[in-house]
């Protein structure tokens, strides 16, 4: 069965170039009307000009399909706010949002000022939130909303030269777990794609034929999956190449050291035990995780 996004509306941040320009013009394909946003800045967030997302709006048309340009920083709430109400002023819905837009800051730990580290976390962390802010209340009210969180593999694992990247990155996992749960009752379900991808951003970052194996059309279908109504809910797909994995913050099964005063000592010399990763599992909530530990405490002492 195809992915049919026939009569759904989607605004995708960041769609001037990239990753972005990809997600928009595909969603476009499938039928949804697009609000392609771009601020139109460089790789590292200065400057800004429409032209670029005009030109994939442009495109879309010429395919024979339906989209707006818009200009916001996902920065700005109230131009967030306003994004949001284009969209329901032209089309009276928004089912779908991909947070998308995203920059670059990279240096290593030491030499980061924190203006750079600011800066990434505000476009990616608090540029998600915005517009998921902003989208929230309109799905909820038509019981319907996908949303995708654009993580990275720089948050999962970490790489050098980008504490600012991956922090922000990682945080937007944290935002989909909680999201994931709290849009459960409106039909709102929330993802993250990880996506490896050539484009500006990974520019002289790996080796020409390696990056020539990642054309950016590769991540759509992850993206297209977590934007469709059959989309899963709490999932980190991630995708590049050709290739899709999941990613999973696992729970180890641990142990029980109880309360004594060599807790210390005991956990020092147990710890391959409570590092020991068979029958890990995924806990369904923090509060699940809190759970199991006081389980763990209540079973020790009915033994
Ligand atoms: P890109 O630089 O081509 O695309 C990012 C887009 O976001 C640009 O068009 C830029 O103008 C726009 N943008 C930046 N700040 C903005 C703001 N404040 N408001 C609105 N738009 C803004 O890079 P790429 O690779 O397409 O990245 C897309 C997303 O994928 C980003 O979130 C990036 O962090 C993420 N990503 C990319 C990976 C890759 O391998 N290319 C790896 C992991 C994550």
């Amino acid at each position: 069965m195809g992915l049919d996004f026939e009569g759904r509306v989607a605004i995708v941040t960041g769609a001037g170039g990239g990753l972005g320009r990809q997600h928009a013009l595909a969603l476009a394909a499938r039928g949804a009307r697009v609000v392609v946003n771009d601020l139109g800045g460089d790789v590292h967030g200065d400057g800004g000009s429409m032209s670029a997302a005009q030109s994939v709006v442009q495109e879309i048309r010429a395919a024979g399909g339906q989209a707006l340009v818009n200009g916001a920083s996902v920065t700005d709430f109230d131009a967030v706010q306003r994004m949001v109400q284009q969209a329901m002023d032209t089309w009276g819905r928004v089912d779908i949002l991909v947070n998308n837009a995203g920059i670059l800051r990279d240096k290593s730990f030491a030499k980061m000022t924190l203006e750079d580290f600011r800066l990434v976390l505000d476009v990616h962390l608090m540029g998600a939130v915005h517009c998921t802010k902003a989208v929230w209340p309109v799905m909820q009210a038509r019981q319907y909303g996908r949303i995708v969180m654009t993580t990275s593999s720089s948050g999962l694992y970490g790489n050098f030269g980008q504490s600012n990247y991956g922090a922000a990155k990682l945080a937007l996992v944290g935002l989909m777990q909680t999201l994931s749960i709290e849009g459960e009752k409106y039909g709102i379900r929330v993802n993250c794609l990880a996506p490896t991808a050539a484009t500006r951003m990974t520019q002289g970052l790996m080796p020409e034929a390696v990056l020539q194996a990642l054309e950016p059309q590769a991540v759509v279908p992850a993206m297209l999956v977590l934007a469709s109504q059959e989309a899963p809910n709490r999932t980190i797909l991630c995708a590049g190449a050709g290739g899709f994995e999941a990613a999973h913050i696992t729970l180890t099964q641990g142990v029980y050291l109880g309360l004594g005063p060599d807790v210390p000592e005991q956990l020092a010399e147990n710890l391959p035990r409570v590092t020991e990763r068979t029958g890990e599992t995924v806990p369904r909530s923090g509060g699940d995780q809190g759970s199991r530990e006081v389980g763990k405490a209540m079973k020790a002492h009915l033994a």
